[in-house]
């Protein structure tokens, strides 16, 4: 179980990661600062890749781009072998910017605009149907135009136990169709000569940490391709279980070991279809956060600390909310440490941001050894949805994202500037 990025360490009491002080990053590079570490986007790619290749070759990981995506990393993650799902045009254009092919694409979303959908049919990317409108759409759209491939989001109808909001797989959810709807879906897809239907998708919820919904996930799946079998003689080509786990944040949380999980998923399904004479599908997996999260810390300054007596200890930093809504959304917790080390006795810190909010409180309770005002303080686990999900609320800049190893730093996103927020501002 990965809690800290794998290169993390303290070097004579000073936090480094890749080797690189984190001291020194904020000096070049100030704060907040989010820092990624390119070994645990590394290591963590091969949880996955690794044991698909022995135990199910014919597979495909997909970084879910809306964990974090930028030029740069969807350059790393193509390096890395790894294919991609875009859920809107601006992932798309990334992606197909940073030069990732477009046959590596996977396209999602419950509401693609016309936009959106011509973008993906002039560089063929495989669009993900959400619902019938979509297809209607699809179909008009694409008339006259190249080929292009089709998977069908169903909704598995599982509810797995995550914070409702990241919950996606139930039957009142927002996201696919539901699964008696499946086979009359298929046909329509069939009586459009360009559309080629590839399989099914599916994606339950995030931040899961039990594999029993994701088995659940195959019990479900091997019915209806037996029936899309029986009824239309078609052995789906390809079958998207989604992404969704869990990683560590703080000490409720106990990530699934995600090579035996992999390994136990694949020797299920292939017994499930051999058991049913069912031919092996391609099988893809959409994980995001399990590939980035662990590897992002955020380095903040601490700008004041107000006590309050009696009650708790502020510590303010220059961060907060728009660069990690996860607290104020989810009520997400967070570990947090001290760049530097320093042997003082501990104190506990309601860490707050610096926007106009009164929810803008990154942690409360924290315990750190005490801390004074223009020292850092380090967040762990914030490389998914950190920087994907930031606001520029109360016109604040959005910080710089680096990532680093042994062999060097790359600035993947350099800071905002005042510019930049005034870029697209018209006077009157
Ligand atoms: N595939 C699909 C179709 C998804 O909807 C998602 C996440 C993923 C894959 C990747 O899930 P992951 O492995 O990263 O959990 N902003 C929320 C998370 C929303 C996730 C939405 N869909 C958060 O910060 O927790």
């Amino acid at each position: 179980m990965i809690t800290k990025p794998i290169s993390f360490e303290y070097i004579e009491d000073k936090a480094h990661l890749g080797g690189h002080s984190l001291l020194d990053l904020v000096e070049t590079y100030k704060t907040p600062l989010y820092v990624l570490d390119k070994d645990t986007i590394c290591h963590n790619s091969k949880q996955f890749l690794d044991p698909l290749k022995a135990h199910y070759p014919n597979s495909k990981v997909l970084y879910a781009g809306k964990a974090n995506l930028t030029l740069g990393i969807a350059q790393l993650i193509t390096e890395l072998g790894l294919h991609l799902d875009v859920s809107s045009g601006g992932e798309l254009y990334t992606a197909i910017k940073a030069g990732v092919p477009p046959s590596n694409i996977y396209f999602h979303g419950n509401n693609k605009t016309h936009e959106e959908l011509n973008l993906a049919i002039q560089h063929g990317v495989t669009c993900i149907i959400d619902n019938k409108q979509e297809l209607e759409n699809l179909c008009h759209l694409h008339k006259g135009k190249n080929r292009i491939e089709v998977l069908i989001r169903l909704k598995p109808e599982i509810d797995a136990h995550t914070h409702k909001y990241i919950r996606t797989g139930q039957l009142d959810s927002k996201f696919g169709i539901e699964k008696k709807d499946c086979i009359p879906f298929i046909k329509e897809i069939l009586k459009h000569p360009k559309l080629t239907f590839k399989g099914l998708h599916s994606h339950i919820g995030s931040q899961i940490f039990d594999d029993k919904p994701f088995l659940e996930l195959i019990n479900i799946m091997i019915p209806i391709m037996k029936e899309i079998k029986e009824t239309l003689n078609i052995d789906i080509q390809e079958l998207n279980c989604g992404g969704g786990m869990g990683i560590f944040y703080s000490d409720n949380d106990h990530p699934l070991d995600i090579q035996s999980f992999i390994e136990s998923f694949c020797d299920s399904f292939k017994k499930e279809c051999h058991q049913h004479q069912l031919a092996l599908p391609t099988l893809l997996f959409e994980p995001g956060r399990s590939l980035i999260g662990p590897a992002g810390i955020t380095l903040y300054k601490i700008g004041a600390i107000k006590p309050i007596e009696q009650i708790k200890t502020y510590l303010f930093v220059d961060g907060g909310m728009a660069d990690n809504p996860r607290p104020i959304t989810y009520g997400a917790n967070y570990s947090f440490d001290t760049v530097i080390k320093n042997e003082r006795p501990l104190h506990h810190y309601s860490i707050a941001g610096k926007f106009c909010e009164s929810g803008d409180i990154l942690g409360e309770n924290i315990a750190l050894e005490a801390c004074e005002v223009g020292e850092y303080i380090l967040v762990f686990g914030t490389g998914a949805y950190n920087y994907s999900m930031a606001s520029n609320y109360n016109r604040n800049c959005r910080p710089a994202m680096i990532m680093v190893d042994q062999s060097g730093i790359t600035e993947l996103v350099r800071r905002e500037s005042y510019d930049d927020l005034i870029r697209l501002d018209q006077m009157l």
